[in-house]
């Protein structure tokens, strides 16, 4: 990305504190200035009372100075003030922009890039674009009228010495230039392995328990051994370009500093300027050389601030997945009819995940979903939610396009209940009331009840005040899942989709979890998705998909007396009479 390309891009967030940024600007001036006014009178001091020897000449400038300087200090801390709250106002709006958008990305859109990946962009790359695009603003501007002041000044004073002096500064430039672009390369490497070390670190403690478990923690540690040296390299490799820089100025420098002190006895010695000019000159020159160094080192900030902004805008430009329709074409609570109507899906091109599925659920019916791993169950319960919407074929909702339903509407009235629940750092009581922020503390009660969770519940240290781990440590696999049931029936929506509500619970555990499972279905249009024989006889209709095709429908006794592929999946089950054939209701 060019300059101007992020500008374009992302000034449009500072709007609304333009004037403040402004105004941060003008009273870092009225600081130049007053900085400006203080040398002068240092200047007076030094001819008038130290080489004259006449303390009479001291009490003005004197006063002059400390006046100067208290107002500098003033204006200086309140331009520093603004310019930060801008800057951070700035970071706030980006960032809730960013997330926002990523939210609204695809499900496997972080598995694509890596959550520690996504953090780093949402923190370091957007504080570097910040640097260029809000605060950069300001102080590159001060910085150039700071140096326009200073030398204005030095050559007012002077402008022989002046010019004596500034005779280095394409040595500077010359410095500068070298450096930014070895410096552009370096951060960008810089913060593309930031983001791969976020991500491994990320992944290495996410799977934690299983890194233990398989005795892979050597393994886990040079997987992140290895990312860390490349961020050596990369980081010794920026180092080596900007640690150089700051002494190669410094001697510049002193050689400009030196020249003109030379040049400057043998100017007082002519009478040309007074000892106070040359110290006033050398002031001006030391304040000037810091701006003039501030903005040789500009290019390194835009240099970083690219690199950052396109790592930021590579997010923001990834298409949404889903969009809201224009119109809404219903409105309200469902009666809960669900229909697929030749469903095609594709992840990947060339790899249908979902060719041609049609089956419809009448309101308040229960239709099971089963096949072999990979067989993409799972995928119609995304399509259902709409986290992708199908690559052909229709989802209707009471005989409405889901796609002409709003994302928030359909998703109030399906309530998914995913194989892995989510547990979020919190009480028991806003785990249970995550997807209905109103739930009375009674109704909360009544649905854990239902769930056959409020004895475990009452049993934990504090009730349902008892604050729980993230991603629900302290609580086993089958109290997560009802949990899980208990939130799912405080929403209270028409339709339920269920993803293997009972795989990763052994058996006793999960049949403790289908009465709970059966009062939640009771009178919802319901799509359980689950290779558990448990609740077969209970289904109105069973969908046996193969690789993405429907290949049986029936009820339970249809498609084990058709010896197709249900019983080719289950037979084994079935044939040592363990199950009974015939429903017992
Ligand atoms: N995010 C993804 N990107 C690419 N391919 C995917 C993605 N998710 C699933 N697939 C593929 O789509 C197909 C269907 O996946 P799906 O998750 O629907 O299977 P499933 O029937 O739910 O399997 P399981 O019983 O193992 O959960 C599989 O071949 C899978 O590899
Ligand atoms: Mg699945």
């Amino acid at each position: 990305m060019t300059v101007r390309q992020v500008f374009r891009r992302f000034f449009p967030y500072v709007k609304g504190d333009r004037k403040l940024l402004v105004f941060a600007a003008l009273l870092l001036l009225v600081n130049v200035a007053s900085d400006l006014v203080a040398i002068w009178t240092f200047a007076e001091i030094t001819d008038n009372a130290l080489v004259a020897g006449n303390l009479n000449g001291f009490w003005e400038p004197a006063g002059l100075w400390l006046g100067m300087t208290l107002l500098g200090g003033t204006v200086a801390y309140a331009g520093r003030m603004l310019t930060a709250r801008v800057a951070e106002r700035f970071l706030l709006k980006l960032r809730d922009t960013v997330y926002a958008h990523v939210q609204r990305l695809a499900p496997d859109f972080h598995q694509r890039y890596g959550v520690g990946d996504l953090v780093a962009r949402h923190s370091g790359d957007i504080d570097a674009v910040e640097h260029l695009v809000a605060s950069g603003v300001v102080e590159t501007f001060v910085a150039l009228m700071s140096a326009i002041a200073f030398a204005a000044a030095a050559l007012w004073m002077s402008w022989e010495l002046a010019l004596a002096a500034f005779a280095i500064a394409p040595l500077f430039l010359v410095v500068a230039k070298w450096f930014s672009g070895k410096l552009r390369v370096a951060a960008r490497d810089e913060r593309n392995v930031n983001g791969e070390i976020s991500s491994a670190v990320e992944e290495g403690l996410a799977n934690f328990t299983v890194v233990q478990a398989y005795n892979q923690q050597s393994f886990d540690q040079h997987r992140i051994h290895e990312r860390g040296v490349s961020w050596l390299r990369a980081k010794l490799a920026e180092a080596r370009v900007s640690a150089a820089y700051t002494p190669l100025v410094g001697v510049t420098e002193v050689i400009g500093t030196l020249g003109v002190l030379a040049f400057g006895a043998w100017e007082i010695e002519a009478g040309r300027v007074t000892l106070g000019g040359l110290i006033a000159l050398t002031g001006y020159l030391g304040y000037l050389y810091p701006h003039v160094q501030e903005l040789g080192q500009l290019q390194l900030t835009v240099n970083q601030a690219t690199a950052s902004a396109e790592r930021i805008a590579e997010l923001l430009d990834a298409p949404i997945a889903v969009q809201d329709p224009k119109r809404q074409l219903v409105a309200g609570r469902a009666d809960g009819l669900v229909e697929l109507q030749r469903v095609s899906f594709d992840y990947t091109k060339g790899k249908p995940a979902l060719r041609d599925v049609s089956f419809v659920v009448r309101p308040g019916q229960f239709v099971m979903v089963t096949g072999a791993s990979g067989a993409g169950k799972s995928t119609i319960a995304r399509l259902l939610l709409r986290f992708y919407d199908p690559a052909a074929g229709t989802i209707r909702l009471d005989g409405v396009d889901i796609r002409n339903v709003s994302l928030n509407l359909l998703r109030d009235n399906i309530t998914l209940l995913p194989q892995e629940t989510a547990i979020f750092t919190g009480t028991v009581r806003d785990n249970l009331r995550y997807g209905r922020p109103d739930a009375t503390d009674e109704e909360i009660k009544a649905a854990a009840y239902a769930a056959d969770a409020h004895k475990f519940i009452m049993a934990l240290p504090e009730g349902y005040d008892t604050e729980l781990s993230q991603r629900g440590l302290n609580l086993s696999g089958g109290q997560r899942q009802r949990i899980a049931i208990a939130r799912a029936m405080l929403r209270d929506t028409p339709v339920l989709v269920l993803d293997e509500p009972t795989a990763g619970l052994d058996g006793e555990t999960a049949s403790r979890v289908l009465g709970p499972l059966r009062r939640l279905m009771a009178g919802r249009t319901t799509i359980l998705i689950t290779h558990d024989l448990h609740l077969a006889t209970d289904a109105d209709q069973i969908v046996v998909l193969s690789h993405g095709r429907v290949a049986e429908v029936g009820t339970h006794h249809q498609l084990v007396l058709a010896r197709g592929e249900y019983r080719a999946l289950y037979g084994d089950r079935l044939d040592p009479p363990t199950m009974p054939l015939m429903p017992v209701r």
